[in-house]
């Protein structure tokens, strides 16, 4: 936070002069607190000022309406304030040395499988949180997607709501995207039986998902929603008239069939919809992070143990405990032996490749600077700690308050569905269904 002034604390309607230096002091401890949301790197130049009640309103302004000011009231939400539920600041407003965003939309999604861990958040979820400055920003938890797969309902609405809290603590912020669950957007569930009618069974039997995780002799038992699952995904990104989608690189062949579906559809049907492209980070940034006890294969919940996973809310010992016993190799220790070459030495290289994506850097310059396994370890370990701890916390208190989660929830599928109705209308129209 570069600076913060308190400008009119006693000019507060209703507020004896005492009450309103408790607020201008909460007020300072949330400006310190949300450092972690807005720093230099985000936000260049970022300042919060104690507007006054009565020039702001009271409540909160979107901030996404291509602003770069921000302004929230009194009864500021809690997830922003960090105060608690009910409690009562004055009117504060952030001003981002930013100009107006971008006219771009961006769109993207993960499922609801319990704790994200690393590999998600360095792959997808850092990205969001750094467009939702710079894009028109859609994001949202993918329920849908988490029916291909057998599973508990009761588990799925809770897992559902405990992403949506992740992605709060992680840094997105309902006043500069729009956050929402899948399922309350009914208009995902339409398009994609529109865009299945023009898909073909070749196409999608060449998912290469598809076809490792059925490699086995699973095809048989394999649901039609899984198989069809990338589509569902299209419709997704198709909605919203998406320019980019930030996803890890497990994700690039679906991005792939997205623009050959909207491609196809729109040289049928006219021009309906926006062809998007993968925003994925370049090698060497966190675009595949591997698992720890198995670098040729990427860190992911469906692997057999979680010894190679490290989970967002994983305490410091167990983040040191995993990364300590992460796969290296055989080379003895000495110059050379810590080098980038993913192929030859993957264990090495992903732990480079972990502190370049969580310290900046590149892989390659980084390894100069390490003789031995041991320092390395240590070096990525107390990045990924420190990393975390922030993130941590603000989970922990937005835990505690479900309803607001909700209530950010409910807001972003009012604001999801004014675009996808429109885009879906548009199809429907295009491929010549009696309008209602
Ligand atoms: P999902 O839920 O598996 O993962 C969410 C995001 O995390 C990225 N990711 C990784 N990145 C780097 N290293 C890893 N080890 C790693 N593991 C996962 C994923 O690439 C993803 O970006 N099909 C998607 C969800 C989805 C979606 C969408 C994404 C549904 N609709 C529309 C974008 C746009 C999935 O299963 O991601």
């Amino acid at each position: 936070m570069a600076a913060f002034a308190c400008t009119c604390p006693n000019e507060q309607a209703g507020c004896t002069t005492a009450e309103c230096d408790q607020a201008a002091q909460q007020l300072r401890a949330w400006a310190a607190r949300c450092a972690g949301f807005f720093t230099q790197e985000t936000n260049p130049g970022a300042r919060v000022h104690i507007g006054r009640g009565g020039r702001f309103g009271h409540g909160y302004r979107r901030g996404r309406a291509r602003s770069p000011v921000v302004t929230a009231g009194y009864n500021a939400p809690s997830y922003w304030t960090g105060l608690a539920p009910r409690a009562r600041v004055p009117c504060f407003v952030v001003t981002t040395a930013k100009t107006a965003k971008s006219t771009k939309t961006v769109l993207s999604g993960i499922q609801p499988t319990g704790e994200p861990h690393l590999g998600n958040y360095l792959g997808a979820l850092r990205w969001w949180v750094d467009f939702q400055d710079r894009y028109d920003a859609f994001y949202c938890v993918v329920d849908l997607h988490a029916l291909t797969v057998p599973g508990d309902p009761e588990v799925l609405s809770k897992a559902t709501l405990t992403m949506a809290t992740f992605l709060l603590a992680c840094g997105l912020d309902p006043e500069r995207c729009t956050l929402f669950v899948q399922s309350h957007v009914h208009e995902h569930a339409e398009l994609t039986w529109l865009l299945e009618c023009s898909a073909s069974m070749g196409e999608l039997a060449r998912m290469t998902q598809f076809k490792d995780k059925t490699s086995k002799g699973g095809e048989e038992a394999a649901r039609l929603g899984f198989f069809a699952y990338p589509v569902l995904m299209a419709a997704d990104i198709l909605l919203y008239n998406a320019d980019l989608v930030p996803v890890g690189d497990d994700q690039r062949q679906h991005l792939e069939l997205t623009r050959d579906l909207a491609q196809r559809w729109n040289t049928r049907y006219g021009e309906t919809f926006t062809i998007p492209e993968a925003a994925i980070a370049p090698a060497g940034g966190g675009a595949r992070i591997m698992d720890l006890q198995d670098p040729v294969h990427k860190m992911s919940k469906s692997s057999g143990s979680d010894a190679g996973l490290i989970f967002l809310l994983d305490d410091p010992k167990v983040i040191e405990r995993k990364v300590k016993r992460a796969v290296t190799d055989l080379d003895p220790p000495g110059p050379g032996a810590v080098r980038w070459d993913p192929k030859g030495k993957p264990g090495v290289s992903n732990l480079l490749e972990l502190l370049a994506a969580l310290k900046g850097g590149k892989p390659a310059e980084i390894a100069a600077g390490y003789e031995s396994y041991g320092r390395l370890k240590a070096d990525a370990a107390e990045a990924a700690i420190e990393t975390l701890r922030p993130l941590q916390d603000r989970y922990r208190e937005l835990a505690q308050e479900p309803a607001s989660v909700r209530a950010v929830l409910a807001e972003g599928a009012v604001r999801a569905s004014e675009v996808a109705s429109r885009t879906l209308e548009r199809a429907q129209a295009a491929i010549g269904l009696l309008p209602f």
